[in-house]
């Protein structure tokens, strides 16, 4: 009796699975129907996404109507990518206006005449009552003076995280730039063919340290943060210790991980103080206030001026490829599978980021690759 019940229920479960799979194919018939790419006349695939289809409708969820415009101009420029032009009046204007409201040579990093042992720090992002007293260890390791004191390159880029690099074969594009600003310490080597070696700087969360080397509580997850900060040598780490009161753990951890092996690392340290406040009042400017600027606009604003000419990949906050119509993970060095995420779109306002700096390539200001490269 009790095995005809499990046989029984063996049938029923296999049945209710084949019906889920069935209904599972057909959507995915739909969508792929929905997301095949056309082929203009020389094999080039045509966007279309902007104008039918069901993942645009998605898309339109997070954009308001004034952005259509912007996506038929957006859907011509990734055909042709050539057409846009630099305009460096209106570079430098902007330059000059970001630098009413900050001092970015100075304000950088932190530096030995701007704190002392024994000072405490606030947070920008955390309540006033959340404090951490820099030590002696700490001290030693901000720098003298700012690194990009009078320092001044032609053509920078800056290298988001998005999906949309996959498969993109930027990599050799990137590796010709003059400077290379990256985001939080993202993986290159393994995807050195879509985006490149090249960090003249990268920006480093303290929280890494937990999500990527287990608090440095091995000798083997040492080992793996010595080797990734070994490949950094020259280039400048961008630490915001003092944005959130929950790095405080993970800084001191750092700290001493870096006085322990000061003489065996060339990579040079940067402690950004509390700037936040100066950089979204520049921003609020362009009605631009989400409650955290994205780390890349924040990218941009200190590499306006340091670079003549700034050029953007890996901006793209959406879940599909503008190019080929295919779904996107979050990041390019998501695990295969992964999930598109939405989470950071109220804290950040991709979306609306994303917007004003497609209006900035569209005056020339900077230049956005959203297309596969050659
Ligand atoms: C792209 O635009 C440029 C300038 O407008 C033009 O010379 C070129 O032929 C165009 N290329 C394609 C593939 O349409
Ligand atoms: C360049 O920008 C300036 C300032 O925004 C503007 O007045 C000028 O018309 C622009 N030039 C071109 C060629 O678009
Ligand atoms: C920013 O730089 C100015 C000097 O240009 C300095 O007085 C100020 O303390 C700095 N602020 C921060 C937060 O680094
Ligand atoms: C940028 O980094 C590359 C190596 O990643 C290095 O060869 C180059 O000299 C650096 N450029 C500057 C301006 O520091």
């Amino acid at each position: 009796m009790v095995r005809i019940a499990s046989v029984l229920g063996l049938v029923m479960f296999s049945v209710a699975l084949l019906i889920l799979s069935l209904i599972s194919y057909v959507s995915i018939k739909k969508d792929f129907l929905l997301s095949t790419p056309r082929y203009g006349p020389n094999g080039v695939p045509r966007m279309y996404m902007f104008h039918t289809g069901f993942r645009s409708q998605l898309a339109m969820k997070y954009l308001d109507s004034a952005f259509t415009p912007l996506t038929n101009a957006l859907s011509e420029d990734l055909q042709n990518s050539s057409k846009w032009r630099y305009n460096s009046t209106a570079f430098i204007q902007q330059r000059y206006e970001i630098s009413q409201y900050i001092d970015i040579p100075h304000n950088f990093t932190l530096t030995r005449r701007s704190v002392r042992i024994g000072q405490l720090m606030h947070y920008d992002y955390s309540s006033h009552k959340y404090v951490f007293s820099i030590g002696e260890n700490f001290y030693s390791l901000v720098p003298e003076v700012s690194p990009i004191l009078n320092k001044h390159y032609n053509i920078c880029a800056i290298i988001g995280n998005s999906g949309i690099l996959s498969g993109s074969r930027c990599g050799s594009q990137i590796e010709k730039f003059d400077f290379v600003f990256r985001c939080n310490f993202a993986p290159t080597e393994i995807f050195k063919k879509d985006v490149g070696r090249r960090t003249n700087m990268t920006t480093f969360n303290p929280s890494i340290l937990e999500k990527y080397y287990n608090n440095l509580l091995t000798v083997q997850d040492r080992n793996n943060f010595f080797l990734s900060l070994k490949k950094l040598d020259g280039a400048i780490l961008w630490i915001p210790a003092f944005f959130f009161h929950t790095s405080a753990t993970v800084t001191r951890t750092l700290v001493d991980f870096f006085v322990e092996h000061r003489g065996q690392l060339k990579v040079q340290l940067a402690w950004p103080g509390n700037i936040m406040q100066y950089i979204n009042n520049y921003w609020k400017t362009k009605q631009l206030s989400p409650k955290r600027l994205s780390t890349g606009i924040l990218m941009y604003t200190l590499a306006s001026s340091m670079c003549d000419q700034i050029h953007l990949y890996g901006f793209w906050p959406f879940g599909w490829d503008p190019n080929t119509g295919k779904e996107l993970p979050y990041h390019y060095y998501d695990k295969k599978g992964t999930k598109f995420t939405t989470k950071w779109q109220e804290s950040h306002q991709l979306p609306a980021e994303f917007k004003l700096l497609y209006k900035m390539h569209m005056e020339g200001l900077l230049k956005l690759t959203l297309s596969h490269c050659a």
